[in-house]
């Protein structure tokens, strides 16, 4: 006999496990359907987490050796223990699964471990983990099954010598050479990790330019600064095919607008080239649903993809990104609830957790150019910021983009350490639809890094205290 919900989720991803907890708060009989056998999604299992984890350690591991005598730490040899450094990462993946685990219990939200498959409006299939089928059926489809690794054509991925993000995060040593093919958010923080754990890394990029969505600025300074930390940059390259010997990798690169081809030896391949949308044995056609030629979810602005079939996160347009995927899946859980419930993709914040942070919200120089916006620009570096010239950390500034006549805040855009805290104040700040002058105004404590906000804000109305 089939069960009734008002709400199936298909995928236990941020989307997913939001969607069916603010339903459970709002009242709606809800279950969540996951296949991979823990909640958490991309995020906690092999993304977000895994990769923080990874890059606070060996953060830390790096400071150790080459930062704490300056500081007048006197330390010992510092020495690797990969094993424990990854077994206290799983350690956090493990708490964090369990966590949502017991959010979904105590919000009165199912769990079914499995694959659900739409059979058409309104009646979900689970192949179920432990055997067998069950059918739901209910009032409101949500699909949040999120992202893939996109893969290159001709490159095989085996997860131990080619590997993708999730490979990436479990290496069983440190390789001596790690080659990445891309140089965007996880090319920079996996290609952080591993170089500061002792690897030779060179980082293969496309374009001609890292970091693509970033403001140019930002990214030639981002690019400048891991140079020193000792990454290898090719860009405008592209990798033509890697050919496996028993010991080594070849990766054959040529310049992408062509010119001589050559060989990078490497003992680890990691191809993170960006995402795709995962949506296999889904179901999607059951409910005349459609995907573009990036296999990306179409949805109305407010997540519809039919009559009672809603979808968030990764697999529907706008950043692959938790924060957002989240936001999503509250907001149809309130939208199937009757209450209001919207995203704003336009003040969705970036950040890339290296070391110095990158972080951006809003338009920057180049996408205002573009569209013939005029603007005013106030920029602070951290060098003339009191504490972190008192930590040693000066790498980097703050950039507020403001528009000209009325001073409203169009965009910000970071780079220094600590900036992934700092952009908070700016999303909120243009969420309430700030001027430059508002942020410049109010008072920021002494000495903080915040103060180069508030500095970039006054720069923009022409009275920074810079030197
Ligand atoms: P997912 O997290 O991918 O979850 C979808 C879930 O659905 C999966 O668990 C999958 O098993 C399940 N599923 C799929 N199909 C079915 C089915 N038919 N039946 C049952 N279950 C199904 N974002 C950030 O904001 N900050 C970061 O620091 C960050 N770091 C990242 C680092 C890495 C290495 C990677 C790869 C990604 C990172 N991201 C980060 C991106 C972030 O992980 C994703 O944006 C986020 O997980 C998307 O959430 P989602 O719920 O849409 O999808
Ligand atoms: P990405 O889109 O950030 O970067 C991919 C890079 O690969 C781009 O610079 C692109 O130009 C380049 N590229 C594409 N094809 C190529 C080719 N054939 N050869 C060489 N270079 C090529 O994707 P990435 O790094 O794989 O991450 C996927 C997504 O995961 C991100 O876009 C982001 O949404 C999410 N993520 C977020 C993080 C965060 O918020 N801190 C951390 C890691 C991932």
């Amino acid at each position: 006999m089939a069960e009734t919900y008002d709400v199936v989720i298909i995928g236990g991803g941020p989307g997913g496990y939001n969607c069916a907890i603010r339903a459970g708060q709002l009242g709606l009989k809800v279950a969540c359907i996951e296949m991979r056998g823990k909640l958490g999604g991309t995020c906690l299992n092999v993304g977000c987490i895994p990769s923080k984890a990874l890059l606070h350690t060996s953060h830390l591991f790096s400071a150790a050796q080459n930062e704490f005598a300056t500081l007048g730490i006197k330390t010992g040899k510092v020495e690797l223990d990969l094993a424990q450094m990854m077994g206290q990462k799983d350690e956090a993946v493990e708490g964090l699964t369990k966590g949502v685990e017991f959010l979904l219990k105590k919000n009165k939200a199912e769990y079914i471990k499995g694959k659900g498959k739409i059979l058409g409006k309104g009646k979900v299939e689970v192949a179920l983990a432990d055997g067998g089928t069950r059918v739901l059926e209910t009032k409101n489809i949500v699909i949040a099954t999120g992202s893939e690794p996109a893969t290159l054509p001709g490159i095989e991925i085996d997860e131990e010598r080619v590997v993708s993000n999730t490979g990436a995060l479990s290496l069983k040593a440190v390789p001596k050479k790690l080659v990445l093919i891309g140089a965007g958010v996880i090319g920079l923080e996996m290609g952080s990790v591993w170089a500061r754990l002792g690897s030779e890394v060179t980082v293969v990029e496309y374009l001609d330019r890292i970091l693509p969505p970033a403001d140019a600025e930002v990214a030639k300074e981002a690019e400048r600064t891991f140079k020193k930390q000792g990454l290898a940059f090719k860009l405008g390259t592209k990798v033509t095919g890697i050919e496996k010997t028993k010991t080594k990798l070849k990766v054959a690169v040529e310049p992408a607008k062509g010119g001589a081809a050559e060989t990078l030896d490497a003992d680890i391949v990691i191809v993170a080239i960006g995402r795709k949308p995962y949506t296999e044995g889904l179901g999607l056609e059951a409910v005349g649903g459609k995907t573009d030629k990036r296999g990306v979810i179409e949805v109305t602005d407010h997540f519809k993809v039919a009559d009672g079939v809603w979808a968030v996160g990764d697999c529907i347009p706008g950043p692959m990104l938790a924060h957002k995927a989240e936001d999503d899946g509250t907001a149809v859980a309130e939208l199937i609830a009757g209450k209001a419930g919207h995203v704003n993709y336009d003040l969705v914040p970036s950040v890339v957790y290296t070391n110095p942070e990158i972080a951006w919200v809003g338009k920057n120089e180049e996408e205002l150019k573009a569209a013939g916006v005029e603007y005013v620009k106030g920029k602070f570096p951290f060098m003339a910021n009191s504490r972190a010239r008192t930590n040693h950390e000066t790498v980097g500034f703050v950039k507020i983009l403001a528009e000209k006549g009325t001073d409203k805040i169009l965009g910000a855009h970071m780079i220094g350490v600590g900036v992934g805290e700092m952009i908070a104040e700016v999303c909120v700040a243009m969420e309430f639809g700030a001027s430059s002058e508002d942020i410049a105004r109010t008072s920021h404590a002494h000495p903080t890094l915040s103060e180069a906000v508030r500095q970039a804000a006054m720069g923009v109305e022409g009275w920074t205290m810079q030197m």
